[in-house]
């Protein structure tokens, strides 16, 4: 039952989950769900995985919270890690996707008043989503998430996604843009891949007009799509990346990497963040990485959605109400003609935790741990619900 002493933010939420393991739930009478939404793209290594399980015991018997005033060598050696493994420079660490955009797109205020722009404007897409803080709702490409917030924040121009003429366009009218904010693959805008280029042709055309190109990777990246950020499989390096979600497997943390001029705009005094980067959080963090890159999960997770995409046309292709199946590794939206949260309400009654997103859209952002078989299940019980929607 929802409790009238929360904010009434989220709607009613009928099912309480009490317990995970891997890629099971179960909740307050005991029933068992396969869980293919992983907390929405938060547990990529399955609910209390041993090495987080233990890390976070270690770290929590012998200092929880120290503050930024002083070293924290798990933060050191997180941002260390996470260098090394993306080629980006200077890490900021926060608690949330929404925080580590904050961070980026003042990066991108810092850098445009720096080069002497007054109102350093910021590229966003539309459809897209970065966060519910004013400057993140304001980045977000969604009027649902804006209304009744207003007024929104100035130094933000919409162009469409998967569009670089719109770019190239904006380059020749507007000479305050500092930066683009782009997800690599839409998430909450319902799993839009971009064309294969697109990225790239964004890295040159930023390149051309001296713009910071900034990837919000709080859905696709710790592994999810197939590689530890998604951009790495376009061979690129963007100058700022945020990472959230999948990053401390339950634990909250968000990153904003940064590379180049973009590293070093910030000085002493300018951000901060209480809690952010704490030892608990980046004790998680670290456990969460190593996992990742020690069970070789991005592979796994290049592989297992390859079988999924294949289960999944199998069963589908020849279903007039499915427009399309997409996505890239364990990130997957299944678009249909008709909506989609009644397939989520009967999953969810077949022990099945999907969800859906854009009103038409199942998303689809299983563990990395997922078995074989465990995939096979899912597709077993999803199908049969897609086909019966229309
Ligand atoms: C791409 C993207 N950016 C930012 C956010 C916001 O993250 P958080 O809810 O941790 O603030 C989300 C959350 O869904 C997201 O998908």
């Amino acid at each position: 039952m929802t409790s009238k002493h929360l904010m009434n933010t989220y709607g009613d939420r009928a099912l309480t989950l009490t317990r995970g393991e891997g890629p099971w739930l179960w909740d307050s009478d005991g029933k068992r769900y396969l869980d293919a939404l992983s907390g929405i793209a938060v547990c990529g290594l399955g609910h209390c995985h041993p090495a987080v399980t233990r890390a976070l015991g270690e770290q929590a018997s012998t200092l929880v919270h120290c503050s930024n005033l002083y070293n924290i060598p798990a933060q050191q050696q997180l941002a260390a890690r996470l260098s090394d493994i993306s080629g980006m420079e200077r890490v900021f660490f926060c608690n949330s996707g929404a925080e580590a955009n904050e961070a980026a797109i003042k990066v991108a205020r810092l850098y445009g008043h720096g080069k002497g722009i007054d109102t350093p404007t910021i590229i966003v897409m539309e459809q897209s989503f970065h966060g519910r803080t004013m400057a993140t709702l304001t980045a977000t490409g969604n009027r649902k998430v804006q209304a009744g917030f207003e007024p929104l924040l100035r130094g933000f121009v919409r162009a469409p996604f998967n569009d670089l003429e719109a770019l190239e366009t904006i380059a020749r009218n507007n000479s305050s843009v500092v930066a683009v904010l782009v997800e690599p693959i839409q998430g909450e805008g319902g799993v839009r891949v971009p064309a294969e280029d697109y990225l790239q042709k964004v890295r040159a055309l930023c390149d051309r007009q001296g713009w910071l190109m900034m990837l919000d990777e709080v859905q696709t990246g710790a592994g999810r799509t197939g590689t530890f950020f998604h951009y790495q499989q376009h061979n690129l390096l963007p100058d700022v990346v945020t990472i959230a979600k999948g990053l401390g497997n339950g634990v909250p943390i968000g990153a904003c990497l940064t590379r180049g001029t973009a590293a070093n705009v910030m000085q002493p005094g300018n951000h901060g963040s209480t809690f952010g980067g704490n030892p608990l959080a980046c004790a998680a963090g670290l456990a969460t990485v190593d996992t990742l890159l020690s069970e070789q999960l991005m592979e796994r997770a290049a592989e297992l959605g390859g079988r999924l995409q294949r289960a999944l046309t199998e069963g589908l292709g020849d279903c007039p109400h499915v427009v399309e199946i997409r996505g890239r590794g364990l990130m997957m939206g299944i678009e249909l003609t008709v909506p989609s949260a009644p397939v989520v309400a009967r999953a969810l009654e077949e022990g099945l935790i999907v969800n859906s997103t854009a009103e038409r859209v199942i998303r689809l952002l299983p563990p990395l741990i997922l078995s074989d078989e465990q995939a096979d299940e899912l597709v077993a019980t999803l199908v049969p619900l897609i086909r019966a929607a229309a």
